[in-house]
């Protein structure tokens, strides 16, 4: 989902602008929520909980933001659908599905980092397919900052912070030999072995890797200029649903890449002017065919 890709059937412009605006709102106030929770909900190294492996973890207050959002959700648009990275969910296959991560960055949230964010992003399609579903409008909220950055489809994409508004593009680098790569890190020890090899090709062929512990706040990167490219393997829909609209927005080429049908997909989000370079680089590192446009 590229940028000129407004034609996709879906909202209106004016329901797309209308999506966005309430992203914005439920990011902020579910970021509110989590940062003036944080000292009394991990007090005395309580409220955390392991999912997949004993290094994924989830606090009470991942739990407290997923069921704020869900609430206000439920009650400013009942008919929409809603999948969150906590408490799951089918999404809607005909209508609107929020794609809601309570806190990207959990790591970082936990060990008192300010690189956390809630990423909330309207989707329409198949949420549980890879490649049946785009996102029409997202915002990811940085709440230690209180920076927000949103788009809708075919609206552009802008950051909000305490100094104001801008609008975002990203980079015009030419040479993938000078760029600067946002990657991320699987829980799954496997997983991390195939990231840590697809490295050793990777990491000489750039300017240098980043790795900051949240894909939406990377996927904001790309469309701030921060940085040239993201690409990560394994990531999940509510990781990137509103970050990849953002960075679209910002005219980044986004793709998408595997390498076989069990695997996760992995995501790209680059400067146009260095993709098919980064795309061709990545199937070397991971061994798999060309990333496709999304
Ligand atoms: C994680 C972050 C991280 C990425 C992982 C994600 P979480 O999300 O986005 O940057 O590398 O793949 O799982 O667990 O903090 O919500």
């Amino acid at each position: 989902m590229n940028r000129p890709d407004t034609a996709a059937a879906g909202p209106s412009p004016a329901l797309r602008e209308e999506l966005r605006s309430l992203a914005v709102e439920l990011a902020l106030s579910a970021g509110a929520l989590v940062r003036d929770g944080r000292q009394a909900a991990l007090a005395g190294g309580g409220g955390i909980d392991t999912k997949s492996t004993p290094t994924d973890v989830v606090t009470v207050m991942d739990r407290a933001s997923e069921e704020h959002l869900r609430e206000r959700i439920s009650r400013l648009r009942p008919q929409d659908a809603v999948l969150g990275e906590e408490t799951g969910g089918q999404g809607s296959r005909e209508g609107i599905t929020w794609v809601v991560d309570p806190i990207d960055g959990t790591v970082n949230y936990l060990y008192g980092r300010s690189d956390y964010t809630v990423s909330v992003a309207a989707v329409v399609g198949d949420p549980l397919t890879a490649g049946a579903w785009h996102p029409v409008a997202g915002a990811v909220a940085r709440p230690e900052t209180g920076e927000v950055w949103h788009a809708h489809l075919g609206g552009g994409a802008a950051v909000q912070g305490p100094w104001g508004e801008k609008t975002l593009t990203v980079n015009t680098v030419t040479d993938v030999g000078l760029s600067l790569l946002a990657t991320g890190f699987a829980y799954d020890a496997g997983m991390r072995r195939e990231q840590a090899q697809a490295l050793v090709t990777l990491l000489p062929a750039v300017r240098d890797i980043r790795r900051g512990g949240s894909a939406a706040l990377d996927l904001c990167a790309v469309a701030a200029g921060e940085v040239d490219a993201y690409a990560e393997r394994g990531v999940h829909i509510w990781d990137i649903a509103a970050g990849q609209l953002i960075a679209a927005e910002a005219g980044a080429h986004i793709a998408t890449w595997h390498s076989g049908p069990e695997r996760p997909q992995g995501l790209l989000a680059a400067s146009p002017g260095i993709a098919v370079q980064l795309g061709s680089l990545l199937a070397t590192a991971y061994g798999s065919g060309e990333p496709t446009p999304a």
